[in-house]
């Protein structure tokens, strides 16, 4: 397994006639570097999770779309491709917020639009991870969900940002990892980036993670979005919700970290996200090794919504979100952008 550290290479990268990415199957134990010529391999790079979580394909799909202007001339043609890559996944809408904020730039800033939303969201996770580590105890155990870290973000992270950053501000901060079934991204990719930044670490199984609240008196949860409508109510990958009751049930605090990028201010409830479903075969094998009969029936959602109220609170470049969400969201969205002067 290599020790670099997660924050010294790009998950995803500008490289001149093509979009560099690291191809996050290969992790923890390969670093693949690849490069995606033209649409198809954009698309496919997202749909496969080889590039994943949400602020990083909407970078992705941005540098993506710039590629595309690069490659033609045929406005149609553009056009259809630009649609293909806003298309690629559903449900995190950092993919269509990226996108259609390139399309709105002047043809001829398409990548420095591009380059703009990845030099923001380092802002923006800098400022999140300060905001959130001020939440956590000076000493805690916390426990997070999926991979919310740079491989995810472009940027620090978002809720493995607001850990990592209360780790170098010299709390002692343990952090228990759910694996995150089917694809694994919190045993592969979370434990890898906590090791990098030497956050002392313990994976557990996804099924083990209301005993782990009780029995190791877990401090907080925090955890990231793929999309958040404006009551509050929180797309993320599939096992949140069921963290979030248990939480309540133990009273611990149940933090999201997102960028206002991932709110959907057009969504008023939950019950509006698209939520990805995926192939039977995530779920029907671990890995290459089949584990259930061939045919069995499969339900595989990629994500799932956690109603607003169970969320304690939002950390968001802004700051801090309290309920009633209905009230504190909305009021984002008239907000001027942040932090533009410090990310270009
Ligand atoms: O299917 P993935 O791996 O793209 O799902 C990622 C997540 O659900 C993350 O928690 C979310 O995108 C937040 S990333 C900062």
């Amino acid at each position: 397994m290599s020790h670099l550290p997660a924050a010294a290479f790009e998950a995803v990268w500008w490289d001149g006639d093509a979009v560099g990415y690291i191809d996050q199957r290969g992790l923890p134990h390969d670093i693949i570097r690849k490069r995606a010529h033209g649409v198809d391999e954009i698309v496919e790079a997202i749909a496969t999770l080889a590039v994943r979580g949400a602020p990083c394909i909407g970078i992705f799909g941005a540098y993506g779309v710039a590629l595309a202007r690069a490659s033609t001339d045929d406005d149609s043609a553009f056009a259809s491709a630009a649609a293909r890559i806003r298309a690629a996944r559903p449900t995190a809408v950092n993919l269509a917020w990226a996108v259609d904020r390139v399309l709105a730039a002047a043809q001829s800033e398409h990548l420095s639009e591009a380059r703009a939303i990845h030099a923001e969201q380092r802002a923006v996770d800098r400022a999140i991870a300060e905001f959130g580590a001020a939440l956590l105890p000076d000493r805690c155990d916390v426990l997070t969900h999926c991979n919310t870290g740079p491989l995810a973000t472009g940027g620090d992270g978002t809720a493995l940002g607001v850990i990592i950053a209360a780790h170098r501000l010299g709390k002692r901060v343990h952090a228990y990892v759910d694996e995150t079934r089917p694809l694994l991204q919190g045993a592969r990719l979370t434990t890898f980036e906590l090791a990098a930044a030497g956050v002392p670490a313990t994976l557990i199984a996804d099924a083990a993670a209301a005993a782990t609240m009780r029995e190791k008196k877990i401090a907080a949860i925090i955890v990231g979005a793929d999309r958040i409508a404006t009551n509050g109510d929180t797309a993320n990958k599939i096992g949140t919700y069921q963290l979030a009751i248990a939480a309540a049930h133990h009273r611990i605090p149940f933090y999201v970290a997102a960028p206002r990028s991932t709110i959907d201010f057009a969504l008023t409830g939950g019950d509006g996200i698209v939520i990805e479903q995926r192939a039977a075969e995530e779920v029907r094998a671990f890995g290459e090794q089949a584990t259930a009969p061939r045919d069995v029936d499969v339900y595989n959602p990629a994500f799932d919504v956690t109603p607003g109220h169970l969320i304690t609170a939002i950390v968001t470049e802004y700051g801090v979100l309290r309920p009633p969400y209905q009230e504190a969201i909305p009021d984002l969205a008239l907000r001027p952008r942040l932090l533009l002067e410090f990310a270009r």
